[in-house]
């Protein structure tokens, strides 16, 4: 999920520990099959793990993004990362929203949705897959999810608002489903030029992209 960009000016960039180095991933664009493939669920051995949670989250921070899923760097596994930082100065949120999300950074790794409860609420989703596009999407307000973090620790948390919107956002994205699915037929059709656009690399963006229908790489 990517946020607008004023509100990431104060992004701190929690960087890895390690001396190891890190790359920075295309991220696939809209129409990569990728993107809707089925997923697998990790095992303790999976290799390399350490060395793809540092690329991921290094090529979230460069894209100013607040979330990222592994089939989004083309690999269809149930692996998803969340920074809420940049929300620690959002006028929009409660004071105890912001509180908790300056410090909301998170690996979810085989998370399953226990329960979605509470009224839909709608916010401005936008995602790095799907550039210069963003629209309201309708979710409910509470989750409560199991998963576990990057040490293979077991957790079973619920979390609210925005917290719970990026998690939604990215838990969607290891189920092969995008932000724009959700929309209106209407809305559907008033996009589809521009997403047909972004699966053909007709676009400006300042991150590294793959694009499905060109060769052009970013
Ligand atoms: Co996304």
């Amino acid at each position: 999920m990517r946020l607008v960009p004023p509100l990431f000016s104060r992004l701190i960039c929690i960087k890895n520990n390690s001396n190891r180095k890190t790359m920075i991933l295309p991220i696939l664009a809209y129409g990569d099959t990728i993107l809707r493939k089925k997923t697998k669920s990790l095992s303790k051995d999976y290799p390399k793990l350490d060395v793809l949670l540092d690329n991921m989250f290094e090529t979230m921070y460069a894209a100013k993004g607040i979330g990222l899923a592994a089939p989004q760097v083309g690999l269809p596994v149930r692996l998803f990362i969340v920074n809420a930082t940049p929300f620690e100065d959002d006028e929009d949120l409660t004071e105890a929203e912001r509180e908790f999300a300056s410090t909301f950074v998170q690996v979810f790794i085989n998370a399953k949705m226990v329960e979605e409860t509470g009224d839909e609420w709608a916010f401005n989703e936008g995602c790095l897959s799907i550039p210069e596009i963003r629209e309201d999407v309708f979710r409910k307000k509470n989750i409560k999810i199991e998963f576990y973090d990057e040490k293979f620790n077991k957790h079973v948390k619920e979390f609210n608002g925005i917290a719970a919107r990026i998690i939604q956002h990215e838990y969607d994205h290891i189920n092969g489903i995008l932000f724009t699915d959700k929309l209106s037929i209407l809305k559907k059709r008033l996009i589809k030029g521009k997403l047909e656009n972004i699966s053909r690399g007709k676009i400006e963006v300042e991150y590294r992209m793959r694009f499905p229908k060109t060769k052009k790489k970013h």
